[in-house]
């Protein structure tokens, strides 16, 4: 293998491990060894790591049928960052260049000074975005982008992929979850999109979520929107606490319910609602180069927003899990890394 670019130092990092499972003590800072850029894969040096609710999820061992054999356990599938050095046959980055990608694989291993990705994973970093800003797009965004696609792709005949502004022309939309890391973006790309957005969150979310582009905006701790007389076109269930049989009555005719957690009924209601009018969906964030680039497009030119909650640095990545999971914040938890 060659491998373009300088990296000097002793072949060691400094990474968060997850020291088996638990609460946001098993998190520990490391030496660990430094990965280096197979074919086709850049060497980020990471200057900003985006927290997910699946990496405290992962860290408390609730997918453990996924996680048990993995040796390397440093999570993070979020980073900003600047290219380190280069595998053979990558075409595009250099050395130098400001990017940002999310991370496949099951822990990431974004808590870190450098990460190997695939080319295909990593996009320019937008232009106007810090290190932290764009470190709190990729997951969240990726995920918005994609349950929206899959949704349009069902609602609206003939642009079966097409992410247009207008896509969604006179949609209503609700977004369940609204003020989180994917539900913020799934806001505004639902508005770009066109549609006629409600956003279901808590009361002290609710000015904020409007700013961002929802029309209406339900508390969930005033009303269930289930059982209101509103109809959609499009449910998108971020927090997944509604089912899609709860959703089912208020879905309009070729209606679809969209939700991110892969558990055994949702993808049961996949399958069951095939032939079905209204149709349930389950969407999986992956990873995607391109439409990176995309989103940056529309961060660069003001149109989408991140909103970060809290920036710590790369050793409080204990502390920084423990405020996600309280649950008090809005917006995206993102470590900070400083070589
Ligand atoms: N399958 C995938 O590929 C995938 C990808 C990304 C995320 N996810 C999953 O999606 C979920 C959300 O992720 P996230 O990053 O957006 O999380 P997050 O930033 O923690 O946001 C969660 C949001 O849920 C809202 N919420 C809490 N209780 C609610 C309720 N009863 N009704 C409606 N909203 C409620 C909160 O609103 P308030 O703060 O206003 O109370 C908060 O803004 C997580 O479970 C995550 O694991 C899955």
């Amino acid at each position: 293998m060659s491998e373009n670019g300088d990296v000097s130092g002793n072949g060691k990092m400094r990474a968060v491990v997850a020291r088996g499972y638990g609460g946001p003590k098993v998190l520990r800072l490391e030496e660990v060894a430094r990965p280096r850029p197979g074919k086709g894969e850049v060497l980020i040096e990471v200057r900003a790591a985006g927290i997910n609710p699946l990496d405290w999820r992962l860290r408390r061992g609730e997918m453990r049928l996924l996680t048990r054999f993995k040796r390397t356990r440093v999570l993070g599938r979020d980073v900003a960052g600047v290219i380190a050095a280069t595998g053979d046959d990558v075409e595009g980055f250099h050395a130098g260049d400001k990017v940002y990608a999310m991370l496949g694989g099951v822990f990431g291993g974004g808590y870190a000074e450098y990460v190997a990705v695939g080319a295909d994973a990593v996009a320019p970093m937008p232009e106007k975005l810090s290190f932290e800003e764009a470190a709190g797009v990729p997951l969240a965004a990726l995920t918005a982008l994609r349950a929206l696609r899959e949704a349009l792709s069902e609602v609206k005949e003939n642009v079966p992929h097409a992410c247009d502004a207008g896509a969604l022309e006179r949609r209503q939309v609700l977004i369940n979850g609204a003020s989180g890391g994917v539900g913020t973006f799934a806001v505004q790309l639902a508005k770009i999109f066109g549609a006629d957005v409600t956003a279901v969150c808590g009361a002290r979310n609710a000015g904020f979520v409007r700013e961002i582009g929802a029309a209406r905006v339900i508390d969930y701790d005033e009303e269930d929107f289930a059982s209101g007389e509103e109809t959609y076109d499009v449910i998108f269930d971020v927090v997944a606490n509604r089912s899609y049989r709860a959703c089912k009555r208020v879905l309009r005719p070729g209606g679809v319910y969209v939700t991110t957690e892969p558990g055994p009924r949702q993808f049961a209601s996949q399958i069951l609602t095939m032939p079905d009018d209204t149709q349930a969906r389950v969407v999986l964030a992956k990873p995607s180069g391109d439409d990176l680039s995309m989103l940056g497009t529309l961060l660069d030119a003001g149109r989408l927003r991140v909103v970060l909650d809290r920036v710590y640095p790369l050793e409080e990545a204990a502390e920084a899990h423990a405020h996600g999971e309280a649950g008090n914040g809005t917006g995206k938890i993102v470590l900070s890394v400083r070589l």
